[in-house]
């Protein structure tokens, strides 16, 4: 087994909170284990233009809190090439990394299954998206402070639609996963929640929306997910209005609101734990695997089994919950 003398951590693609309560726990972990750190700059991107920094322990104080990543992100094509992924080696190596724990999504797993593989450098990786689209884990970094986030924004939308007695098409984000869209629809009460897991037409939207209007509710909060297939908040709008012309409707996109915002205490505590996890396992002699949770216990799967199995993590009685509290 190599020893492992210094560790290189990064995050990559879209920023999460909780990613720098990760970078803490990855740091600290190692520290601990007198195992050096280097902080690698906008991920891939970093790895290809020398951006290293020295990580001490004082390096990560007062991060726990904090939304982003001190380290930055960046999507980098270059190291889908295999002259970036050389350069990006020969970097590291010459900076004197060993091993590497990624933080984000399926594209940065993609990036680090295939570099250990062509490098044989010991890699694990750490699930941070706030879209909770990946296997492996029940749960990703950032997810739970993007619901709350969302529902935040519900609970002011439904003060000012029960005022107007107005329509509301709430948008948000999750890319082709509707779990922020269902579980903050559940959360935040809204009459339909439309998510790309579970095909809605329009017409029965429509039929929803009249049932809400016999029920005498003179309010309403649509949510809809933005991988949904009726082509998004305002395309959906339009359409209901030809139904509902008495009805005045508002659409509203949430956006990158929901990458934000201080890290709940679920995700802080989850970053910790996938943190020293991935960290002891390297130290173990483990490689390319990805660490999650499940149930309230860590666990690891091969990294392959992450890239290549798509998580289903609608639970059918959430579906059939969220139209019957909608009555
Ligand atoms: O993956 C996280 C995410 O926020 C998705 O929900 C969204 O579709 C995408 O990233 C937005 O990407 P960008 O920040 O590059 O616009």
């Amino acid at each position: 087994m190599q020893k492992i003398k210094r560790i290189g951590v990064f995050t990559s693609g879209g920023d999460a909170p909780g990613m720098n309560a990760c970078i803490r726990s990855v740091v600290r972990t190692a520290l601990y284990n007198n195992t050096q750190v280097s902080g690698i700059l906008q991920g891939y991107q970093g790895m290809i233009d020398n951006q290293f920094i020295e990580m001490n322990s004082r390096s990560v104080s007062n991060i726990i809190q904090l939304g982003g990543t001190i380290l930055k992100t960046a999507r980098c094509s270059e190291f889908r090439t295999v002259e970036g992924r050389k350069k990006a080696y020969d970097n590291i190596k010459a900076a004197g990394i060993d091993a590497l724990v990624g933080i984000g999504g399926d594209g940065t797993f993609t990036g680090i299954e295939v570099f250990s593989r062509e490098y044989d450098i010991p890699v694990i990786g750490i699930p941070g998206t706030i879209d909770n689209d990946l296997y492996g884990s029940d749960f990703t970094l950032g997810f739970d402070t993007a619901c709350n986030t969302v529902i935040e924004a519900i609970d002011k939308i439904r003060d000012t639609a029960a005022s107007h007695d107005r329509l509301f098409f709430v948008e948000v984000m999750g890319r082709d996963s509707g779990c922020i869209a269902l579980n903050t629809g559940i959360a935040g009460g809204a009459e339909a929640i439309l998510m790309p897991e579970k095909e809605t037409a329009i017409d029965d939207l429509i039929e929803r929306l009249e049932g809400a209007v016999a029920g005498k509710k003179t309010s309403t909060i649509v949510i809809i997910a933005e991988g949904d297939q009726n082509g998004g908040a305002y395309n959906i709008a339009k359409h209901v209005k030809t139904k509902f012309d008495f009805y005045d409707t508002k659409v509203t996109i949430l956006g990158h609101l929901q990458r934000g915002g201080s890290p709940s205490s679920f995700d802080r505590v989850l970053a910790s734990r996938l943190g020293f996890s991935a960290v002891n396992l390297l130290l173990a002699g483990e490689t390319r695997r990805v660490v999650g949770l499940k149930g309230n216990e860590i666990q690891h799967v091969p990294i392959e089994e992450s890239i290549n199995n798509k998580a289903f993590k609608l639970a059918p009685d959430m579906i059939e919950l969220s139209h019957i509290l909608a009555i």
